[in-house]
């Protein structure tokens, strides 16, 4: 399946996990593109959240693609399971194992797309290395282990240094993502530097009515200016 030119994906993180089936039915009226899942290992971050269960749970009731970003220590362990589960696509970081390398290949071998993930703090050179051999680039715009804080306005400045790397290397098919502090406020700073996926789980979770919260943020990705 080809991805749309700007995917909005709800992180369920921020939904109500005691009405999950009922929360994804309403980001699907709204046309939200894919899922992003936010798994966490209290070692990597400071917070633990849910594990391939969540996938697999999320995976029975939704054809949407499932975004999974792993922050977690070893993220390689947990790559079989996550296909099997029905991932798409596997986002780690860098910083959480050694050979990026070797792991981005495993995960494109298993089936799904692969990405890394870059900390605030974290070089864009991380990624420029291993260019060729990745899918997605995902930016985090907070210091990553908890939904509801604040963008972090020095990555837009990051978001446009990947996406003129991405545009000089010719790697066209790699999409930039962003996740952390998503708004209406902050997605146009984002868009504008060249970001294409957005992750966003308080603004629409939060929202009266998160289908429209998905709506009204894709309209704002609408103008590259
Ligand atoms: C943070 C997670 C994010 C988070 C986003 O560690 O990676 O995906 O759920 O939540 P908001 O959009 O509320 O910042
Ligand atoms: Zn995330």
């Amino acid at each position: 399946m080809t991805d749309p030119v700007i995917v909005i994906a709800p992180s369920i993180l921020s939904a109500d996990l005691g009405h999950l089936a009922e929360e994804v039915e309403k980001i699907t009226q709204g046309g939200a593109d894919w899922i992003h899942v936010d798994i966490m290992d209290g070692h990597f971050v400071p917070n633990l959240t849910f594990g391939t269960m969540m996938v697999r749970t999320l995976r029975r009731i939704t054809d949407l693609p499932l975004d999974v970003h792993l922050m977690v220590e070893h993220p390689e362990a947990y790559f079989e399971g996550l296909s099997d589960a029905g991932t798409n696509v596997v986002t780690f970081h860098p910083e959480a194992t050694v050979h990026v390398h070797r792991h981005l290949e495993t995960a494109r071998n298993l089936g799904m797309k692969a990405g890394l993930a870059l900390n605030p703090g974290t070089p864009t050179a991380f990624a420029e290395e291993v260019l060729d051999d990745l899918d997605l680039i995902l930016l985090m715009s907070v210091d990553p282990g908890f939904a509801g804080q604040g963008y972090i306005p020095s990555v837009t400045g990051k978001i446009q240094r990947i996406r003129d790397l991405v545009s000089e290397r010719s790697a066209g098919g790699v999409r930039i993502e962003v996740d952390g502090g998503i708004s209406r406020k902050t997605i146009e700073q984002a868009f504008h530097a060249g970001a294409d996926t957005f992750v966003a789980g308080s603004a629409i979770f939060g929202a009266p009515d998160p289908a429209t919260e998905v709506r009204e943020l894709r309209k704002l990705c609408t103008v590259r200016v």
